[in-house]
């Protein structure tokens, strides 16, 4: 089974308060987004191997560390994963970038595809799927599907998320065991509306601005 971790660093948790709170603007969410995402990606990345290599610094050889192993790809749920984007390019500048495109249906909540475009070399890649939130956690269900369905191993994915549901991490890992999955909070529970609560609402409308 793979792990279900929240980053609960200080920084994280104050970060969240201000984007959960009804009365923060477009501008100040999508900016705190980022910030989030880029604190949650040195976590997430706390586990990508070194390798030894020898340079010389201005004083003396030294044999040093730098990353091995695979790339990364980010690859976020559209359209409100976009707003983690940036945040984690931040940190991992090399990083390509794939989109999946996902809507869930207002009535059913079930997600439907709409487009997916991902580096041509994903089965070799380390991806980060991102995605602010992981409600029913059918979207991310179906973007794992979609990324296996193209070659890419669970074992080389990390789901990354800001707010989960209970509901939504056990289905999440129920389907797709080999996943890590991260969060910077685990919420109470699901509304009839299949929003999270107590949540930050829609994130993508309010990442975009559209209500
Ligand atoms: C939101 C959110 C997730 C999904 C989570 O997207 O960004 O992708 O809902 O819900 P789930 O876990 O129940 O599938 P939405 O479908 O509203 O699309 P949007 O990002 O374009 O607004
Ligand atoms: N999608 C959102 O944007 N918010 C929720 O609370 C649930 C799904």
């Amino acid at each position: 089974m793979g792990k279900f971790q929240v980053l609960d660093h200080p920084l994280i948790q104050h970060k969240l308060t201000i984007i959960r709170n009804k009365n923060c603007g477009t501008r100040s969410f999508r900016e705190v987004v980022n910030e989030i995402s880029t604190l949650m990606a040195y976590d997430v990345a706390r586990d990508m191997p070194l390798q030894d290599k020898v340079i010389e610094t201005p004083v003396a050889k030294m044999t040093a560390k730098e990353l091995a192993g695979k790339k990364v790809a980010i690859v976020p749920i559209l359209r409100a994963g976009i707003g983690m984007v940036d945040g984690i390019l931040e940190l991992i500048p090399a990083a390509k970038v794939g989109h999946i495109g996902m809507y869930r249906d207002e009535e059913t909540l079930q997600p439907h595809e709409y487009f997916v475009k991902l580096p041509s070399d994903i089965d070799q890649r380390q991806i980060f799927i991102v995605d602010p939130m992981l409600a029913t956690g059918g979207s991310a269900i179906m973007a794992i599907d979609a990324l296996k369905k193209r070659g890419a191993s669970e074992k080389n994915m990390k789901f990354v998320c800001l707010v989960s549901a209970p509901e939504g991490v056990k289905a999440l890992q129920e389907a797709h065991p080999d996943v890590d999955i991260y969060a910077a909070a685990l919420d109470d529970h699901l509304n009839e509306d299949g929003y999270i609560v107590p949540g930050l609402g829609d994130a993508g409308d309010r990442l975009f601005g559209t209500k």
